[in-house]
């Protein structure tokens, strides 16, 4: 069965506008919780733009589903990390400017440091999750890193239509397979809707799907419980 862990960032995004305690980001992780969610994702960015650290504490005590932190190998965040000890961490890239997670990370680059992060992590009985492109090199290379899981960017796949995204749905499935005979765990995620998604569930042995932005954007319209259960009813 493919699972859904739902990022709640945005709700934190809401709530840094003004400044406050609400909305607060792990009432809405126990919504979605209670709502069929596999696990909640919340990303530590070096910035603190939307998740604080307190969330992730305050999180990891209240829910009983895993909690995936996602976050950069910058030591600053790295030591929240390792204090908090999350079921899970998913290591992205970061730039300070981006909207969002634009790319996949680039595991040839600052290899050493990260596998020093992974090590680090695996010590504490952390599981280790890469967000990368779906790249057989790149995926390759996780294996070797010693990571146990990979997230494959699915942006690109959700930025096109037609030919194209067939052509990403591909690449994605030939890198699923990759992983699976590697040992590694595949999930994907970034940009899956409603509607697109649909042929992601159809790649076998897929086991996570991440997706905020657009359950977050559709609770407004229907509430969060029904916009989380009515993912679920997709996948
Ligand atoms: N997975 C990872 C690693 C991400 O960085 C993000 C975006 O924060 C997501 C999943 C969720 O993407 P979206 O908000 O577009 O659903």
């Amino acid at each position: 069965m493919m699972k859904l862990g739902v990022n709640v960032d945005h709700v934190a995004t809401l709530r840094q506008q003004r400044g406050g305690a609400k909305p607060d980001p792990v009432k809405a992780a126990l919504i979605c919780q209670k709502a069929g969610a596999h696990s909640i994702v919340m990303h530590l960015r070096e910035d603190r733009r939307h998740i604080q650290d307190n969330d992730l504490f305050r999180a990891k005590e209240a829910l009983t589903v895993p909690l995936n932190m996602e976050m950069a190998i910058a030591p600053s965040v790295v030591a929240v990390a390792l204090r908090l000890r999350p079921h899970q961490v998913t290591l992205v890239p970061e730039k300070r400017e981006e909207r969002t997670t634009e790319g996949g990370l680039d595991l040839f680059q600052k290899t050493a440091a990260i596998k020093r992060v992974i090590e680090n992590f695996k010590k504490k009985d952390i599981v280790v999750s890469l967000f990368i492109e779906p790249d057989l090199k790149q995926t390759a290379k996780a294996k070797i890193l010693g990571a146990d899981a990979v997230e494959f960017h699915t942006g690109a796949y959700a930025d096109k239509t037609g030919n194209a995204a067939r052509t990403e749905l591909t690449r994605l499935e030939h890198c699923v397979k990759l992983a699976l005979g590697l040992g590694l765990i595949p999930h994907a995620g970034h940009g899956l809707d409603y509607e697109n998604v649909a042929d992601i569930k159809k790649i076998k042995g897929l086991e996570d799907l991440n997706i905020g932005y657009s359950i977050i954007s559709r609770a407004l319209w229907t509430g969060l419980d029904r916009a989380v259960k009515d993912m679920l009813g997709l996948i």
